[in-house]
């Protein structure tokens, strides 16, 4: 058995830790946020599958140790690098968070050492900027320690892969290093999948995200199309994927969210510029899908006003606000830029969400509200699928549902889809739309 580290331990590092922990590994785990330490010492941490209380016993047992301390990283024969890479204000590429992480391995760096690089980053960073941080130590990378890439490809809130049961791929520039970490990594994951060069693991996350991003944004784009030929996108998507080959089903929703899609795209396209290479492609699909909420919020807009109801004078709820069905995590959550765009509108704005009980709105705090007034709502927008909604009750009391998600499919009431002209669009001959309203 080996000791690891762990830097950073939120959404994908402390599930890391507890796999390498749970398979035998004495682990560190390092983290500069000294709430969040004390959090998972106490064993409290919420994080799905039970990772926080798993944390809890392992540290209780000795066979982990969380700290804010980077002296602790010298026992560590393998430190994994878990640490944010958001983008900035001018949306590039913000590194800082691991390079100082890395300036931290480097000022305590031992011969025999392998450091592995898991945040999501363009291709060039572990040779081009962990590396030569880390060779500042006087060290040789590949000769007195090693050092590969290797991408969490984790998808929170997927019930059937974790960390471990999710092949992952590692990727290093010399033979010695590769070996390390395939073996290192193959005793506590499944499947792992070797590849030639740090580089080519960098791009291999960085196809995984775009290819989603493009997909989603190509079928965004169809469900506006559909809105205006009188076609109800989600059965042609339905039928679509009885192909039994050739076809892969992506749906529409009122933009994209969460810490990856949004994100690893502008990652891979700021480093293509460097080389002189504008990637269509990558540009258009943000295009789209940044103004999905702002489409969301005029169709919105436009339903009211049909019903009689100014905007300034409505009030709307909302239903989830995380980025994805069934998870906490509201971050780039585009029900947050729905329930902003509403808000400029002068739109009297509620949500409801029972993964996120508050929400900081601005300088202030907005509350989940319970889903016991619903008749008291000119219109319900449904922007995430969670399993816990009743959608019959929701339906059978709601004046008015705009539904982005075909949560209502097959339920009766008065609702309108994203994507589907059939209704929304529908005209009476007079050149009035019809909107199907109760009460
Ligand atoms: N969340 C996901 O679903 C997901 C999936 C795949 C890949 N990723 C990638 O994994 C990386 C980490 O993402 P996350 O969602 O776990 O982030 P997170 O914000 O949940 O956790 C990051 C942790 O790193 C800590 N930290 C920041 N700077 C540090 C430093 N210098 N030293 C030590 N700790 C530091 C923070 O306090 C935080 O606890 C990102 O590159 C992200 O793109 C995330």
């Amino acid at each position: 058995m080996s000791t690891g580290a762990v830097i950073g331990l939120g959404y994908v590092g402390l599930p890391l830790l507890v796999h390498m922990a749970e398979a035998g590994h004495t682990v560190v785990g390092v983290d500069t946020n000294a709430d969040k330490v004390a959090t998972i010492r106490s064993g409290q941490f919420d994080l799905e599958r039970d990772y926080g209380s798993r944390a809890g016993k392992l540290i209780q047992s000795g066979q982990v140790v969380v700290t804010t301390n980077f002296d602790e990283l010298a026992q560590a024969d393998f430190i994994s690098i878990c640490v944010p890479t958001p983008l900035d204000g001018m949306k590039t590429p913000d590194l800082s968070y691991v390079r100082s992480a890395t300036v931290e391995i480097s000022r305590r760096l031992r011969p025999g050492q392998t450091v592995v690089l898991e945040s999501t980053t363009f291709p060039g960073t572990t040779a081009d900027l962990v590396r030569p941080i880390l060779e500042e130590s006087g060290l040789h990378a590949g000769v007195d320690f090693y050092l590969a890439y290797s991408p969490e490809r984790v998808d929170p809130g997927n019930p059937h892969f974790d960390t471990q049961s999710t092949p992952k791929v590692v990727g290093a520039d010399d033979q010695t290093s590769l070996q390390k970490i395939v073996d290192f990594y193959g005793s506590f994951i499944e499947n792992v999948v070797p590849v030639t060069g740090t580089k080519t693991a960098e791009m291999t996350k960085l196809l995984e995200n775009t290819f989603r991003a493009v997909n989603i944004a190509f079928v965004n784009e169809l469900s506006i199309m559909c809105e205006r030929l009188d076609i109800n996108v989600w059965e042609v998507i339905d039928a679509a994927k009885t192909k039994p080959f050739g076809f892969m089903p992506f749906y529409p929703g009122p933009g994209i969210g969460g810490h990856c899609i949004p994100l690893d795209p502008l990652y891979l396209s700021w480093k293509a510029k460097s080389v002189n290479f504008f990637s269509r492609f990558i540009e258009t699909a943000a295009d789209i899908n940044n103004n999905m909420p702002r489409h969301v919020v005029e169709k919105i807009i436009r339903m009211l006003g049909t019903a009689g109801v100014p905007g300034h004078l409505a009030k709307v709820l909302l239903l989830g606000m995380s980025y994805k069905p069934d998870v906490a995590d509201y971050r780039e959550s585009p029900s947050y830029e729905v329930m902003e765009l509403l808000l400029h509108e002068g739109v009297q704005v509620a949500y409801h969400d029972p993964y996120v009980p508050s929400l900081p709105i601005g300088k202030h705090v907005m509350e989940s509200v319970s889903l016991s007034d619903i008749e008291a709502y000119d219109c319900i927008v449904a922007l995430v699928r969670h399993s816990a909604f009743d959608v019959s009750d929701i339906a059978s009391r709601a004046k008015l549902i705009f539904d982005t998600r075909n949560m209502f499919q097959g339920i009766d009431g008065p609702i309108v889809r994203l994507g589907d002209g059939t209704r929304s669009q529908q005209s009476h001959g007079d050149g009035k739309h019809v909107v199907p309203l109760r009460g």
